[in-house]
This record gives structure tokens, C-alpha cells and sequence, in this order.
């Protein structure tokens, strides 16, 4: 069963109208895959805010293409159908390939999810990173708008996922919660899920990201970091910490868009392969 998800910031309006995803006449949903639950909406694109309820699914286990899939078309039907869909996924997409699964299961590396969803959907689905999805949202919409030279968007969750852009235009797939960091996997030192599961406090995880953010920096030289997931809204209370150990005066901000921010972007890279 989907459930209306409450902890949605946006207004919502349960029976878009034609035309009311800002998709010119077309309904746009976005759909956001992430290790918990599936969401979705549909999105208005002229302003980035959601024009329905946003509705969850708890992901399936095993999270297989096919249950996925399946959880993806309940709710579609549920919003009503859509005439574009967008979805995310947390793993490397190369045209529509996925390679790599990291955090979700390992039946999806080589699956050709665009055909997958289209199959299931009954139409052209575009199927993205996560991370990538979240900041193609936060560059038109939120924390990025109208910003130009190297933003680095980090996502801080379960794992760490990153958005590169460059005047604007997204580098995909660049994964930079996989760079080694004290000798291990730095989203295995670094993400917000392992401030939960070592109960380490806002200082101790402070340092960490600090440390994870200084090695970005170098590597990239970014003019803004936009720091994404649920952790971001509480970044007043660590970021002197993180400032303690990056070294540098970047300029660090949250992510606007926070939980939508999948979905938003899912339904933008929808909207965008429709009119390429
Ligand atoms: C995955 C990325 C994903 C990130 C956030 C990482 O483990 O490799 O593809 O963007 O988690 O979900």
C-alpha cells in the first residue's frame, strides 16, 4: 500500500490537471529509488514544486529491477498515470545501463533499466544517479540556481552520492562517495548513516565530512559545495566543525529542496529527453 508521505514541505494538489506539471501539456512524474522506500509525484516543472501529494512505497526486498518495477507502476496508477517519468536510481546509469550497485541489489548491474520501465510504464522512461537527479534540481531550482563555474553537490545518506556541474551542465556518474579515504570507502566513514550506526556526535562526524569535503576540494576545486539528504537541514550545527578540518573557505550551503529533490530532478531529465 502507498501512503500519502507527510513529511512533504510542498503544496500539494491531489488531481493534477492537465497541463499542471509545467511541462507544457504534459504530466511529468518523478519517481525517487531509494533503499527505503520508492517516491513519487508529479512535478511542475515552471517551478520546481510538487503538484500532487508525494506518495511512498516501501522499497521491496530484495529490491530486484522487476519488484521495482512493479512498485514503480503502483504508483504511477496511483497518481493518475503520467505522460513523462523520470526515475532515479542509486547507481551508475550509463544510457540508461545500470553499472554498479552499491547500495542496492546486485541483479541491477548490466540491466537496461530505460527499457525496463519503458516496458512496464508503457513509455519512454529516462532513468539517472540519484545524486545526478538531486542536483540537476538544486542547480535549476534550489541552492545552485543561477550559479556558474565547478559546483560539487554532496548528497549525505545512506551512502554519499555527488553531483559534479560546470557552468551548469552536469558531469554524470561521478560517484565521489567512492574516493578512499583513511583507507576505506569514504561513504563508509563519512555518510550520515554512519553518524547513526557508530553514534558518533555532531563534532566527531563534523570532522569527518570536513575531511571528506578538504580531499573534494582539492581534487576539484569547486566555487560552491551544496551539501544534500536529510542531514543538510541541520548544517548550522555542524558545519564550524566541518570548516575545522576543510581547510578552506569554500563556500558550503544546504541543498533547498531536501526530501524532493529526487524527485523534482527525476522529472526535469524526463522532461529534458523528451525534448532532445
Ligand atoms: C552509490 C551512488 C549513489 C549514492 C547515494 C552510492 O553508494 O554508488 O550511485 O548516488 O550512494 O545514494
Amino acid at each position: 500500500m502507498s501512503t500519502p508521505d507527510s513529511s512533504s514541505a510542498a503544496s500539494t494538489r491531489s488531481d493534477p490537471a492537465p497541463g499542471g506539471s509545467g511541462g507544457g501539456d504534459h504530466t511529468v512524474v518523478g519517481v525517487d529509488v531509494g533503499g527505503s522506500g520508492v517516491k513519487a509525484a508529479v512535478v511542475d516543472l515552471a517551478t520546481g514544486e510538487l503538484a500532487s501529494e508525494r506518495i511512498r512505497i516501501e522499497t521491496p526486498h530484495p529490491a530486484t529491477p522487476e519488484a521495482v518495477a512493479a512498485v514503480v507502476v503502483e504508483l504511477l496508477d496511483r497518481l493518475g498515470g503520467a505522460d513523462r517519468v523520470g526515475v532515479t536510481v542509486p547507481a551508475v546509469v550509463q544510457r540508461g545501463v545500470v553499472r554498479t550497485a552499491a547500495n542496492i541489489d546486485d541483479s541491477w548491474v548490466g540491466t537496461d533499466a530505460n527499457a525496463l520501465f519503458a516496458r512496464a510504464l508503457g513509455r519512454p522512461t529516462a532513468v539517472l544517479n540519484d545524486a545526478d537527479a538531486a542536483g540537476l534540481a538544486e542547480m535549476r531550482f534550489g541552492a545552485g540556481r543561477g550559479r556558474t563555474g565547478v559546483v560539487v553537490m554532496a548528497t549525505l545518506g545512506t551512502g554519499i552520492g555527488s553531483a559534479v556541474f560546470t557552468d551548469g551542465r552536469l558531469v554524470p556518474n561521478t560517484e565521489l562517495g567512492h574516493l578512499e579515504l583513511r583507507g576505506m570507502d569514504a561513504e563508509d566513514y563519512a555518510a550520515a548513516s554512519v553518524r547513526e550506526n557508530e553514534h558518533l556526535g555532531w563534532k566527531k562526524w563534523g570532522h569527518r565530512v570536513g575531511r571528506y569535503l578538504r580531499m573534494v576540494d582539492r581534487l576539484f576545486s569547486p566555487e560552491l559545495f551544496i551539501i544534500g539528504g536529510g542531514v543538510s537541514k541541520h548544517l548550522d550545527h555542524y558545519m564550524h566543525h566541518v570548516r575545522d578540518k576543510m581547510h578552506s573557505d569554500t563556500e558550503v550551503v544546504p541543498a533547498h529542496l531536501l526530501n524532493q529533490a529526487g524527485i523534482v530532478g527525476a522529472a526535469l531529465a524526463a522532461q529534458e529527453e523528451a525534448s532532445s
